[in-house]
């Protein structure tokens, strides 16, 4: 069995996550809720895939109010996905294909369901003060609402206490006290608990919020910072080189201080703020608006690392974007209000690119050659769509579509926990697994070869990045050195084809080969050398084009 723990300690640069909802993904038991035997059975696809760490939202026992997020025993599996010996026969059968599986772990709140509010509401010795409990829902008024579509406060009065709690997010899930050393102690044995089943990490979920401070947005509070260095040097103690990934949806500059001094808080944030420009850059044939924001991009650690991610379980945020931007964005890929929740769109990737293959190659390049590790989303590596009939962001956790039966090869059951998509372009009967391996022309084949691609390279992850001038606005052009290793990615933006010859002076005397262009370009055949000082650009609409100075293996 392949060592679970890596000794390379940035071996999460090189990696490539697959984020799946177990509850969407294989029902292994015809009850029409995916399991985690189920994902076992599926694990194959995964390898076969490329990626190298499944990230598995929330498993935990859930009234599934927030799909998991809402958690009511934080040591325990859902029954509907299984038990705990499922989730470590999972880990096992991952590690022996070389995955690694990381589960969110939500520390900011519980449902209102978990025992320990219940008993908390209830005035129980112990739990009295677990939770944020006030007279006045006039405190911390600074705090803005997250969830803006249902809820508009972020107290909600308990009749049972007679008192408001406070939440962050949907009524039904009150935060913890963090203050209370109690809570702390609590939720660090819970970390425990899960390393020493053997999880490879977490994503730790909503990290900003955990803290409150009167008379601040409360946000990023110190204390909020001390309790994750604290959990840092837990989980170095447990399982140093873990997977470690907060979900900090803001500016780069305020992210930036949750990756500490390097060592001692997370090793990997989110980048929120550029995954809406690459959808605007695309929208509008041009780079600026992503040279815009790696720009404001600080440097990190070397240690740290950013993660990206074209689409996910949630809405397409647009939190992280001037009002010019959302309004633009809107337009382009919400026309209709049922598109858009919160402050977002509720949209799949597919469907938001309207099924073009080119912009999704074109969007896909640039997340594997942007500084990161990439994230890919269930179902958006076949081109799955959306259900915009179904409430709040349950349009993009529809079951994996397997293959055309009723059930897509999800599920047995004639009701599963939500509609297969049946019809329209992306039913599942025309995009689904099963055809497309068996078209070397899919768009599965195609991310496929993709990654594989991406991981010939270090530098794609661990190198330094640069994004060149280039004379076309169109061009979106990023370079990438590790040691010997250079890729130079180039990705035409616009919708008309472009060509001429691209100057990179300084690879002057660097033989360049082209190693991977995406179909609806022709610049050269794959395998074609230039000197680095000229790239011969001939790239058709949404065309991407990567050049390497690395040698094919079978060469080295
Ligand atoms: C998750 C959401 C969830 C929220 C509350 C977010 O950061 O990504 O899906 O609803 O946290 O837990």
């Amino acid at each position: 069995m392949p060592e679970p723990t890596p000794t390379d300690p940035h071996w999460f640069k090189e990696a490539v996550l697959y984020e799946l909802y177990v509850r969407a993904f294989q029902d292994s038991n015809g009850d029409g809720h995916g399991d985690l035997r189920g994902v076992i059975e599926r694990l194959d696809y995964l390898r076969d895939l490329g990626v190298d760490v499944l990230w598995l939202l929330p498993i935990s026992p859930s009234p599934l109010r927030d799909d998991g997020y809402d958690v009511a025993d934080f040591m325990n599996v859902d029954g509907r996905y299984g038990d705990l010996d499922d989730f470590r026969a999972l880990l096992a059968a991952a590690h022996d294909r070389g995955l690694k599986v990381i589960t969110d772990l939500v520390l900011n709140h519980t449902s209102s369901d978990h025992p320990w509010f219940q008993a908390s509401r209830a005035r129980s010795a112990g739990k009295d003060d677990w939770y944020v409990w006030s007279d006045d829902p006039g405190r911390y008024a600074g705090t803005r609402v997250i969830f803006t579509d249902s809820e508009d406060s972020n107290w909600t009065f308990d009749e049972v206490r007679g008192q408001y709690y406070w939440h962050r997010f949907f009524g039904h899930q009150p935060d913890l006290n963090y203050d209370n050393p109690d809570v702390r102690e609590e939720m660090k044995r819970v970390l425990r608990f899960w390393l020493e089943l053997g999880i490879d990490g977490f994503r730790l979920d909503a990290i900003p919020y955990l803290f409150e401070r009167e008379g601040t947005n409360n946000e990023n509070i110190a204390e909020t910072h001390a309790f994750l260095k604290e959990i840092r040097a837990l989980v170095d103690e447990i399982r140093p080189h873990a997977f470690l990934l907060g979900e900090v949806n803001q500016w780069p500059e305020d992210t930036l201080p949750y990756f500490g001094d390097g060592r001692d808080e997370m090793p990997l944030l989110f980048h929120f703020p550029v995954m809406p420009r690459m959808f605007q850059a695309v929208a509008q044939g041009r780079v600026d608006a992503i040279r815009w924001i790696l720009e404001r991009t600080p440097a990190i650690p070397e240690t740290c690392g950013w993660v990206v991610f074209l689409r996910n379980h949630d809405e397409l945020t647009l939190e992280m974007v001037t009002d010019e931007e959302r309004a633009f964005m809107y337009e382009r890929y919400a026309p209709e209000h049922r598109m858009r929740i919160n402050v977002g769109i509720r949209r799949r990737l597919a469907p938001l690119l309207d099924g073009e293959r080119g912009r999704i190659e074109v969007l896909h390049s640039m997340l594997m050659t942007l500084p990161g590790t990439p994230i890919l989303y269930y179902g958006d590596e076949i081109g799955m769509g959306d259900d915009l009939s179904l409430p709040d962001r349950n349009g993009v956790r529809t079951p994996m579509q397997w293959d055309a039966s009723p059930g897509a090869g999800f599920t047995t059951a004639a009701e599963p926990f939500a509609p297969v998509i049946a019809e329209g372009p992306y039913a599942a009967a025309l995009v689904n697994v099963a055809a497309q391996e068996r078209d070397p022309e899919s768009l599965l084949w195609w991310m496929r070869r993709l990654v594989a691609q991406r991981k010939l390279h270090p530098a794609l992850g661990r190198g330094a990045f640069e994004l060149l001038d280039a004379p076309d606005p169109a061009l979106a052009v990023f370079l990438n050195t590790y040691e010997g290793d250079v890729v130079v990615a180039v990705h035409n933006l616009a919708e008309t084809p472009r060509s001429g010859e691209l100057p990179i002076p300084r690879l002057a005397g660097r033989t360049l080969r082209l190693v991977f262009g995406g179909r609806s370009c022709a610049p050269a055949p794959v395998g074609t050398e230039c000197d680095g000082r000229a790239l011969p650009v001939a790239l058709g609409a949404h065309g991407f084009a990567w050049w390497s100075s690395v040698p094919h293996a079978e060469e080295r």
